[in-house]
């Protein structure tokens, strides 16, 4: 009898060790549009990310660069596609005095930049140096106003800085003297920064008539504004619920959140020299992400069911312990394959919920948090973060192919996650791009993807992969990682098999 059980239930035993991953895209099926402002960025008056890391004076004679801002950063971000750009914070949004920031640099007064280190802040990086580098760069600028510490009027003047037209107040008379006639036509502007907390420590109900007050004063004739509440942080769903039932449709476009994968407040570890359980831990609060977005747009389902007003995720990416010998309040932290995991695995999340997710902002841009640059002097490096955000740019204006995924799972002692991620999308060309990632640290993964509705000719497809989890660029070694050709997708019939290594992102095209 006992041999006979064994007998049963051996072919069980066999398909769980073989289990195979299966995706079925659905490429007969696309509506939603992937924006491209999912791959936006954030910048704040923070560490090196504005001083040393985008802007370096205009009389530099060390660094090349266009009106201060570096040549080397403007091609790598041009490069990558950055659709969106947000400025000032961040915490330091709410201190930060726009007016302080305009006119000749020897007139501007300086400031201690409480949040991050007491340092001083010059303000030779203000309002035109922003807007004209977005310009170069080729990308929206979205800009953070100070409602915290700031008035209405003031917010209200800041639009009609950089958004009215010629001769039409005292404040484009002021944009006109210091240089500039034409207005930026800024659309994004988010009302205050983490209102629970450096923003003010305000209630969501006492926020909530806040951001009333301050966006009924702030227009653009002729030209909609995108006003962007300041959101929750992680799971706070009460915040999300009384923005929505307080804040009339007509004065808002998309409330924000925040989320960061990080292990422990207390405790966040280094960077670079970690644990396979500390990666665990690092890559369940990043898939948190899915959890987190789909309900707080569940919430906003019960408001707006057609789905109107955008979901901004304008804070997210991993969050270590700084660089030993460094500024801890500079938040300077290397980025290693698990930072790229965080990324592809999260955009993955953004573009499968595009539905309601419109905007989205890795922290930050440069030498700060989860860079995709890093720089020290004259010299610049990209990050394995940059890379996937680079591969993954393919997706920007892309229509979203719905898919279901069956994974095997990731286990590391008695916690376990999905191994694999996915996203999908139909460009305007007709071309479908897969983005795939294998979270599990160990083993690889084969991947058995149906395509419903398509027939398809060719498969091609790029990798970013390393010997180590822990491995990085630096600026000895800057291209230790980096994105490689990759075949290991064969096509059968309507089916493709992928092989895919141990923490590995790859993108597919198919034609
Ligand atoms: O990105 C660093 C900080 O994290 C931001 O200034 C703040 O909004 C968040 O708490």
């Amino acid at each position: 009898m006992r041999k006979k059980i064994f007998f049963f239930i051996l072919p069980f035993i066999a398909m769980k060790i073989n289990a195979q991953n299966s995706i079925v895209i659905h490429a007969d099926m696309g509506k939603d549009t992937i924006n491209r402002n999912i791959y936006g960025h954030f910048a704040e008056h923070l560490g090196h990310c504005i001083y040393g890391g985008f802007y370096v004076g205009e009389n530099n004679p060390k660094i090349p660069n266009v009106n201060g801002v570096r040549s080397d950063v403007i091609e790598a971000l041009k490069k990558l596609k950055i659709p969106v750009l947000r400025w000032p914070g961040g915490c330091f949004a709410d201190t930060y005095h726009w007016k302080d920031g305009i006119g000749p640099k020897d007139k501007r007064p300086s400031m201690l930049n409480v949040w991050w280190g007491n340092v001083k802040e010059d303000n030779s990086f203000g309002t035109n140096e922003f807007l004209n580098m977005c310009e170069l760069l080729g990308a929206q600028p979205y800009i953070s106003g100070n409602v915290g510490s700031g008035s209405p009027q003031e917010l209200s003047d800041w639009v009609k800085y950089a958004d009215h037209p010629n001769g039409s107040s005292p404040m484009t008379d002021l944009r006109q003297k210091n240089g500039r006639t034409n207005p930026w036509n800024v659309k994004y502007w988010g009302l205050g920064n983490e209102a629970w907390g450096c923003g003010g420590n305000m209630t969501a109900e006492y926020y909530a008539n806040v951001y009333r007050q301050f966006a009924t004063f702030m227009n653009n004739p002729g030209k909609r504004l995108y006003r962007i509440a300041s959101g929750a942080s992680d799971d706070d769903y009460h915040w999300t619920e009384v923005l929505m039932k307080e804040i009339p449709p007509y004065l808002y476009d998309a409330l924000g959140l925040h989320h960061y994968s990080v292990i422990d407040w207390n405790k966040k570890s280094s960077a670079t020299n970690f644990s396979e359980e500390e990666y665990f831990i690092t890559m369940k609060k990043a898939l948190l992400m899915d959890e987190l977005v789909t309900k707080h747009s569940a919430i906003m389902d019960k408001y707006d069911p057609a789905k109107k007003k955008g979901l901004v995720v304008d804070e997210w990416g991993g969050w270590y312990d700084v660089e030993p010998g460094t500024n801890p309040a500079f938040l300077f932290q290397q980025n290693t394959m698990r930072d790229a995991m965080i990324a592809g695995t999260t955009l993955n999340i953004f573009n499968n919920h595009c539905d309601r997710v419109r905007m989205a902002n890795l922290a930050q841009t440069i030498n700060v948090l989860q860079a995709v640059i890093l720089t020290n002097e004259e010299k610049m490096i990209l990050t394995p973060t940059y890379h996937v955000m680079e591969m993954y740019n393919v997706h920007q204006d892309a229509v979203m192919l719905p898919l279901e995924l069956t994974s095997n799972d990731y286990t590391v002692g008695s916690e376990k996650l999905k191994a694999i991620s996915a996203s999908a999308s139909r460009d305007k060309n007709g071309a479908i791009h897969i983005s795939l990632v294998n979270i599990d640290a160990e083993n690889s993964q084969d991947v058995s993807i149906t395509m419903n509705g398509l027939i398809f000719k060719t498969v091609t497809g790029r990798i970013l992969t390393s010997e180590r989890l822990q491995n990085y660029n630096s600026f000895e070694n800057p291209d230790k990682i980096e994105p490689k050709s990759f075949s290991k997708a064969i096509i059968k019939g309507s089916n493709i098999s992928v092989k895919l290594p141990p923490f590995s992102a790859v993108v597919l095209e198919l034609k």
